[in-house]
């Protein structure tokens, strides 16, 4: 895999991506073992959002993990996975190992009747089964989506009819912390609404009790007890699609992201070994769950394509304590350590006693993701965990890129604390005004947009293309819009400073406000409801909900029963965490709710509210101002 070793090396790597992207990438990808090589790199069109990298090429990507890595890295430890329990033991799996374990499931996959572009969900938690899920979907061509098990069984069975899926992998339950979180009754929930499904396969995890149906489902440990570890992987084009990953919006329902085979193995390999610098034996650390696209590109794909050890963590940072992360770190000598903001803002207000017994001197690289790392964590972090020495990457991203767009290559680019700083090569990101104008040079601020395509841009929204071209490549022609705002500084480098839209960013997690809105209106004595993030010291953003209710009971009993309500729609992520019961919403003239001034009271913002003359009910901004929580 290419790798960029110093600064003037990312500027020579960066000019030759703008002014000949073909041979930039092409030369990348010609380390991939293809079964036949591409006619031509890049083929595009942001109008009708047609592209095609790689065209006509054939390849599978597990051949790249384990075929192309075997050789030479057979015994080395694929994954190394840590259970949410300390006294259990790790499990080292090698390359081999895993390949096995993969080849197995493939043909138990098969067995089962699963073929090339059949829809695979995956609903487990952060086992090594859970990355042999997906290998397997990708070995026989199956395209997996992973819905992360904390996602209700209303949320589950939203995703499995949108991508018609037919097939469900789960566990009987989750170890999380000190509970033990029940899968296959949720799954069993979910299914009582889907009718595509033929059968589900359930990992044996946590031994509780659960209901096996007769002719659907299967255990995961019979399923390959007869299955041999040799399996022929299917023959894929470029595009063909290698997974779905549903996320949030400003409206509607969660959409499923497609990715497709050829450009994502690229792009999340390239950008795996240059943002973290992976040497040979590194031991890399991402604590994302593999339900999320940071674990899909930074658990399992890129660092297995570069033939990596990535650790997996069943658990949560603060079972059985608050210093549980950098036990880890020492335990296991991580030298690459990648999380979330939230994480680290949360261990952060543990103090420094929880570092006392650590060492945490095999970090090399530590990293962030997800949401904005203000600058107060940032140095938390890089001080505390890094020791003043590591440096911290900020990787800006999101579902629909597939892999880092904007990041400092570490130990390259220079640090600037909360600046996710300089864009990766092949990426050409610009900053525009509202009415589409590129706003050049320094010290420039507006919408982030990317104007060319790279490996790993989202191909379309699963079933609904036109839903992908209005999203994401019509508010600015010619370009994609990435929905957040950036900052570009006196020195060239870019700090982003949060969504523009009506998407909310929790504790890292993407959340649209419709979507909660719409969960809390499910309470029958909820009349109509608007919600909004507000400032969280630990989760970056809260949830903030103003409803209407025409109930005759308490505030206080509405205001219990409408977080259940949105636990049991969309799942505890989503719950709000302040509700204000107010009589009316601030509305314009032609009806549609004032969702600034909404958002200046839930940050206690009453200063500027701007003008609230033209609402067609001006009275209840005072109202909610003085009821405000
Ligand atoms: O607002 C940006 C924020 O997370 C959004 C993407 O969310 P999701 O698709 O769930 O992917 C998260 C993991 C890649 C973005 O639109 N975001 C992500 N990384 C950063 C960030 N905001 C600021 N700085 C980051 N490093």
């Amino acid at each position: 895999m290419q790798r960029i070793n110093s600064l003037s090396e990312y500027f020579k790597k960066y000019e030759l991506s703008e002014k000949n992207p073909e041979s930039f990438w092409s030369e990348i990808a010609d380390s991939f073992t293809w079964k036949k090589k591409w006619d031509k790199v890049l083929d595009w069109d942001f109008e009708n959002v047609s592209i095609n990298w790689f065209q006509n090429a054939k390849l599978n990507i597990t051949e790249n993990i384990f075929e192309r890595n075997l050789k030479e890295r057979g015994d080395k430890t694929a994954i190394i996975w840590e259970p949410n329990d300390p006294n259990e033991s790790p499990i080292h799996l090698t390359y081999k190992k895993l390949y096995e374990e993969t080849c197995r499931f493939s043909n138990a996959l098969r067995s089962k009747g699963i073929k090339k572009g059949d829809r695979v969900i995956i609903y487990m938690p952060m086992v090594p089964e859970a990355a042999i899920a997906m290998l397997a979907c990708a070995r026989v061509g199956a395209v997996h989506s992973v819905v992360f098990a904390g996602f209700s069984s209303t949320s589950l069975a939203d995703r499995i009819n949108d991508c018609q899926a037919k097939m469900v992998l789960t566990s009987d339950g989750n170890f999380r912390g000190s509970k033990t979180i029940p899968v296959k009754s949720v799954v069993d929930e979910a299914l009582e609404k889907c009718s595509t499904i033929e059968s589900v396969i359930v990992l044996e995890r946590t031994k509780q009790a659960v209901e096996m149906f007769e002719g659907r489902d299967f255990w995961w440990h019979d399923c390959v007890s007869e299955e041999t570890n040799i399996c022929d992987a299917e023959v894929l084009d470029s595009e063909d699609m290698l997974f779905i990953l549903y996320t949030s919006g400003s409206t509607g329902k969660p959409k499923g992201v497609v990715h497709s085979s050829a450009g994502y193995m690229v792009y999340s390999a390239y950008t795996f070994q240059n943002v973290f610098q992976y040497d040979e034996n590194d031991i890399y650390w991402c604590t994302a769950d593999v339900g999320w696209i940071t674990g899909h590109s930074y658990i399992v794909y890129g660092p297995l394509l570069c033939g990596a050890t990535t650790v997996m963590f069943e658990g949560v940072p603060t079972f059985p304590n608050v210093s549980r992360f950098w036990d880890i770190v020492d335990k296991f000598k991580i030298n690459q350590f990648y999380t979330a903001p939230t994480a680290i803002r949360a261990l952060q207000a543990h103090g420094l006693e929880p570092l006392k017994n650590n060492s945490l001197e095999s970090l090399k690289v530590i990293g962030s993701v997800g949401e904005p790392i203000n600058e107060e964590a940032w140095h938390w972090y890089h001080d505390n965990i890094g020791k003043g020495n590591c440096p911290l990457v900020d990787t800006w991203w999101q579902t629909e890129t597939g892999g880092i767009m904007i990041s400092a290559l570490a130990g390259i680019t220079p640090n600037k604390p909360a600046h996710a700083s300089l864009p990766l090569p092949g990426i050409h990101p610009v900053i525009v005004d509202p009415e589409g104008n590129e706003l050049v040079g320094n010290n420039v601020q507006g919408n982030l947009c990317i104007k060319f395509p790279w490996p790993s841009i989202i191909r379309t929204t699963y079933g609904d293309h036109q839903r992908c071209i209005n999203t994401y490549f019509s508010n600015y022609k010619g370009m994609y819009f990435t929905g957040d705002g950036v900052k570009r500084d006196h020195d060239g480098y870019l700090r982003i400073l949060g969504r523009v839209d009506d998407v909310i960013n929790v504790s890292g997690h993407r959340m649209g406000t419709a979507e909660v809105e719409n969960a809390i209106n499910e309470h029958e004595e909820v009349i109509e409801s608007a919600v909004v993030g507000y400032p969280h010291d630990i989760k970056g953003e809260g949830i903030y909900a103003y409803v209407i209710i025409n109930s005759q009971s308490s505030d206080d009993k509405v205001k219990g029963e409408i977080v259940d309500v949105v636990r049991r729609v969309i799942g505890p992520i989503a719950k709000p965490d302040k509700i204000q019961i107010v009589s009316g919403l601030p509305k314009t003239r032609s009806g549609k709710i004032m969702r600034r001034i909404l958002r200046k009271v839930a940050s206690n913002d009453f200063g500027n509210l701007g003008d609230t003359s033209t609402l067609l009910n001006p009275d209840v901004v005072e109202e909610i101002i003085n009821g405000a929580n």
